[in-house]
């Protein structure tokens, strides 16, 4: 799953204890494996190898450079949402024409930057934005590729702010209108709609909804190619679980199994936009205990970790596992599970020091004995922690450590006080 192990009552990422790193660089630090965002990232790629798919990352789930270099260096071709993670993806070295480009509110300038990098495919979200993509291309006299996103009005089963493939969502056309999107623009000699898009939603924890949407997809496609248009490419979007406890989701090979099949010579290039199934499991968000206290019957173990750093929690319920670095081999836990309860633990809320009630981190955990200074780590933090930070309470962001073997090097320093400051310092 990943590379974050007790040994001897001490976690460890890869071979470096963690509480080394945080002495050389600090709290709250993000932590993340090398050796896990290669394994998941070969994982995706061989259980999908029968389909030959450009595997685009979804860099908002963890968009560090250095982590994009690593992941470009094995070949990953990127999905982006924003002309901001365009520019990330170009600094990475990643190939542009293995680019998607995704989002709902594309401006003209982040279009026009997208066609000057040469992008794969933009991946339409509305017919507003494909006349106004035909519009641009047409000026430019330029050919640009397209892909349609439909939402098959599947029901991922996620939480209700992550679910984008029903009918009603924002994202996408729904199947009926796709057909007359094709009628209206697919002979368009500007924009080669070429494409069908699906991402129903994130994170999915079964393969059922994946199925289901692929098999809609190729229905669409049928009736498409049927009435004369080229259809050559099926992006199947992102979504694949992570484990944040213990098995909670299939592994890539395990969507693959029942993915593949299905798509299996339709001739259609196939594009998969994981993001959580790399980066998730592949980090961690490592903080100290500033001090323990109670209030009422509670125990709050407050940590210099915050909402600012870590917000699904907050904006979602979402489970993190949380143990301190260094229980002890008395408290090494047997695994990460939501109902752990060891000989000697007792319950604590794990909170921040940010001024909002919804500053927690976990909620109501069994946990060994915490003091003050104490190492506390939150697992499967790689995935939309550290991209989602904040600077409330101005807050300076973490640093970002990446662990290879038996070394580690920061891939971001952490925020000072100057850089909070540093786009308002402007000429009296
Ligand atoms: N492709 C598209 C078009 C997407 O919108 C997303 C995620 C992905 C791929 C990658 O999904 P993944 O494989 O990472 O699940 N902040 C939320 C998740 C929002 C996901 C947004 N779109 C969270 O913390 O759970």
């Amino acid at each position: 799953m990943d590379q974050f192990v007790y040994r001897d009552g001490e976690l460890y990422c890869e071979n470096v204890p963690v509480a080394r790193i945080a002495d050389a660089v600090g709290t709250p630090t993000y932590v993340y494996s090398a050796a896990t965002f290669r394994g998941h990232y070969r994982a995706v790629t061989e259980g999908f190898r029968d389909l030959r798919p450009i595997i685009c990352y979804s860099i908002k789930s963890c968009q560090n450079l250095h982590i994009l270099k690593l992941l470009a260096g094995l070949g990953a071709g990127m999905d982006v949402v924003s002309g901001g993670e365009l520019y990330r993806a170009l600094k990475a070295g990643a190939d542009p024409a293995r680019i998607v480009y995704a989002g709902v509110g594309k401006s003209d300038a982040e279009i026009n930057q997208a066609i000057d990098a040469g992008i794969g495919w933009f991946n339409i979200e509305s017919e507003a934005e494909l006349a106004n993509l035909v519009e641009i291309a047409r000026q430019r006299r330029q050919v640009v590729r397209a892909a349609l996103r439909v939402n098959p009005d599947v029901d991922p089963k996620t939480h209700r702010h992550t679910s984008t493939g029903k009918r009603e969502s924002k994202f996408g056309v729904d199947l009926e209108r796709a057909r007359r999107v094709f009628d209206e623009f697919g002979r368009s000699e500007h924009v080669r709609l070429c494409g069908i898009h699906l991402h129903i939603g994130s994170p999915v924890f079964t393969v059922e909804p994946y199925v289901e949407a692929v098999t809609k997809a190729l229905d669409l496609i049928a009736e498409l190619r049927a009435a004369g248009f080229t259809i050559d490419t099926l992006d199947l979007g992102g979504g694949f679980g992570a484990s944040y406890h213990d098995g909670q989701s299939p592994m890539p090979g395990d969507y693959a199994a029942r993915i593949v099949p299905l798509l299996r010579g339709r001739n259609l290039q196939v594009i998969i936009e994981p993001g959580r199934s790399i980066s998730a499991n592949a980090g961690i968000l490592l903080a100290r205990t500033v001090f323990v206290k109670r209030g009422g019957d509670k125990q709050f173990i407050i940590i210099d970790a915050a909402m600012t750093d870590l917000i699904r929690p907050a904006l979602y319920d979402a489970f993190h596992f949380a143990w301190p670095a260094a229980p002890g081999t008395r408290f090494v836990p047997p695994g990460r599970r939501t109902d752990l309860d060891m000989p000697g633990c007792t319950a604590a809320d794990i909170v921040g020091p940010v001024c909002e009630t919804a500053d927690f981190l976990a909620r109501d955990r069994k946990l060994p004995p915490v003091q003050r200074g104490d190492l506390m780590a939150l697992f499967t933090a790689g995935a939309y922690g550290f991209v989602m930070a904040s600077h409330y309470n101005s807050r300076p962001n973490a640093a970002e450590i990446l662990v290879d073997g038996d070394s580690f090097r920061i891939i971001r320093r952490r925020e000072t006080y100057d850089d909070l400051l540093a786009a308002e310092n402007q000429p009296e």
